[in-house]
């Protein structure tokens, strides 16, 4: 059977991604900027309708190289098949960096350098593309994003598909109290989103999530998303990437990537 995979960069974004920002513009204090830049996720042929801005690559994404691969990926992914976008979107980070530490994120989601170059890939993407609706995971993102300002198209400003587990580590918020609070702001953005997409790749099927993610809320990534040949667990709901090492220092330096344990073809 053929297989379906990202084609890579054609113009103009072949031009973006040859002059990535280096350390000069994301800090080695604040940014994993050892482990690359990961650029977007989706169709760049221009025919995206919807645009995702994430937040940052984790250590899924540093691996498979397209952002939104793992369980935040994954999580958005099923918003967009309940709004029937199955095909037709295109998504960028807030940052090209992993943020490293608290607070990275807020110190820079508003400097200069940082903006002018994801004003490129934005520019870009509004232009090669008919874009029906923006949606922004987490205030980084929606901040990032406003500030472009170069869009009068439908915005929805969704919470981050991983507060939960950010807000309830934090102490604020019980882990499930703060899953509720993501569906509650998700289903409340369906309805508007469903409007405003008026060129779905199949029909919406916007029923609402529940109190918390149920089996079927969550897709996993498209074959066509990622580059040639990866292995389909690296698409998988299942977690097969983490950081591992005893002190900060062998942390950050070491991604563990593990075959899960029903997708090792080797065993009978
Ligand atoms: N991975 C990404 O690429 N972006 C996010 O916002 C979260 C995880």
């Amino acid at each position: 059977m053929a297989h379906e995979f990202c084609p890579g960069y054609p113009p103009p974004y072949d031009a973006l991604v040859a002059s990535y920002p280096g350390t000069d513009v994301y800090p080695a204090a604040d940014f994993r900027v050892e482990w690359g830049p990961i650029f977007h996720r989706g169709r760049l042929d221009g025919s995206a309708v919807l645009l995702v801005v994430g937040q940052d690559p984790a250590a899924h994404e540093s691996a498979a190289r397209r952002i939104l691969v793992g369980v935040a990926g994954q999580r958005a992914q099923g918003l967009l098949s309940k709004l029937g976008i199955t095909r037709s979107y295109v998504m960028v980070n807030t940052f090209l960096y992993s943020v490293y530490g608290q607070a990275g994120g807020s110190r820079h989601d508003r400097d200069p350098a940082i903006a002018a170059y994801r004003h490129r890939w934005l520019d870009a993407i509004v232009a090669q593309n008919h874009i029906d609706a923006v949606i922004t995971l987490g205030s980084l993102a929606a901040d990032a994003f406003t500030a472009w300002a170069e869009f009068h198209g439908h915005h929805a400003q969704l919470l981050h598909p991983t507060y939960p587990e950010s807000a309830s580590a934090a102490g604020q918020v019980t882990l499930a109290a703060a899953t509720k609070q993501l569906l509650d702001n998700w289903n409340a953005a369906i309805p508007d989103l469903v409007v405003a997409l008026t060129h779905p790749d199949q029909a919406p099927h916007p029923t609402l999530y529940g109190n918390a993610f149920a089996s079927g809320d969550l897709t996993a990534i498209p074959e066509a998303d990622l580059p040639a040949g990866l292995p389909d667990w690296m698409r998988s709901q299942e977690a097969w990437a983490s950081r591992t090492g005893t002190t900060a220092d062998d942390k950050r330096a070491t991604l563990t990537v593990v075959v899960p344990g029903d997708q090792r073809p080797w065993k009978p």
